[in-house]
């Protein structure tokens, strides 16, 4: 009689793949406090929003296969390094779903201000030709599985790195990543400079956040036309009074049907 093993349960995943990296980075104990990181914290009040939306989001991953997400604004400080963090944190939460957050504001990179952490190379070090490899510039966070790309702030050039061969190159690396690796792209807001745009043709979507009280509706509409035909998954209204983020208040705008995403029937 020939014996072979059931199949396991459709829903039981391979164990978690460890990437490649170049070091580990030690968050310290109240990163909650001192760079607003609560999303590790799936019980945090604070997480709530970024939890809700991870489901959306990997949802949609699993749907599409679209898996390098950008997220941007239209105008600097609307919180998109807040919203890379902490949804990244959460993301990679889920069971088996390692994220890496990779730092494309090359001029104004902050991931590692957040992070009160400081590393030897990052991204422009890469991309300046001073590494080979991107991945030289790969961290994970320590007992997590989440990885960091970071960025030091760089007045040389962004938008020639931006268009080099090293950058292809990232780009080509993080798309060989194994499937369940989500990237998500901290970017430079839309009407700062072409960094955003340049980056933006590379990545599968994006999530535009959105200043409550600041932003305008034109402004909103006039950020997904430079970014077309990059697919805006949705957008998060940020900083509305409501709370951090208020469940009511993210997919303001919505034009991909994020919000409503599951819910049509
Ligand atoms: N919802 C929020 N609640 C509390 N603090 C927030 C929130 N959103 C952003 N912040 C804080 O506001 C500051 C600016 O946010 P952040 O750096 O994320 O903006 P940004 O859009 O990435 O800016 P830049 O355009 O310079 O990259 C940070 O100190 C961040 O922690
Ligand atoms: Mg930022």
């Amino acid at each position: 009689m020939n014996y072979s093993a059931p199949n396991p349960p459709a829903s039981a995943r391979p164990d978690p793949v460890v990437l490649p990296h170049a070091g580990v980075i030690a968050l310290s104990q109240d990163i909650k406090v001192r760079g607003r990181v609560f999303g590790f914290d799936e019980s945090d009040e604070n997480t709530r929003p970024f939890n809700l939306l991870r489901t959306q989001i990997s949802r949609n991953v699993d749907e599409t296969g679209r898996r390098i997400i950008g997220i941007t604004s239209a105008t600097p400080a609307a919180g998109k390094t807040y919203v890379s963090l902490n949804l990244a944190a959460a993301m990679s939460g889920t069971a088996n779903r390692p994220v890496v957050l990779c730092d494309l504001d090359l001029r104004r990179g902050s991931v590692l201000d957040a992070l009160d952490v400081d590393v030897p190379s990052d991204v422009s070090t890469y991309l300046r030709g001073e590494r080979d490899n991107w991945r030289d510039a790969l961290y994970r966070i320590d007992g997590t599985e989440l990885y960091v790309l970071p960025c030091k702030p760089t007045r040389r050039g962004s938008s020639g790195m931006l268009s080099s061969p090293a950058f292809a190159e990232l780009i080509a690396g993080l798309r060989q990543l194994p499937d369940d690796v989500l990237i998500l792209v901290d970017l430079p807001p839309v009407f700062a400079s072409d960094d955003a745009l340049l980056t933006s043709q590379h990545l599968d979507a994006y999530i535009l956040v959105v200043e409550y009280g600041r932003n305008t509706a034109e402004q909103v509409q006039e950020a997904i036309r430079l970014l077309e035909p990059t697919p805006c998954l949705g957008t998060i209204l940020n900083r509305y009074k409501g709370g951090y983020f208020d469940a009511y208040g993210y997919g303001y705008g919505d034009p991909y049907g994020i919000k409503n995403y599951g819910l049509e029937d």
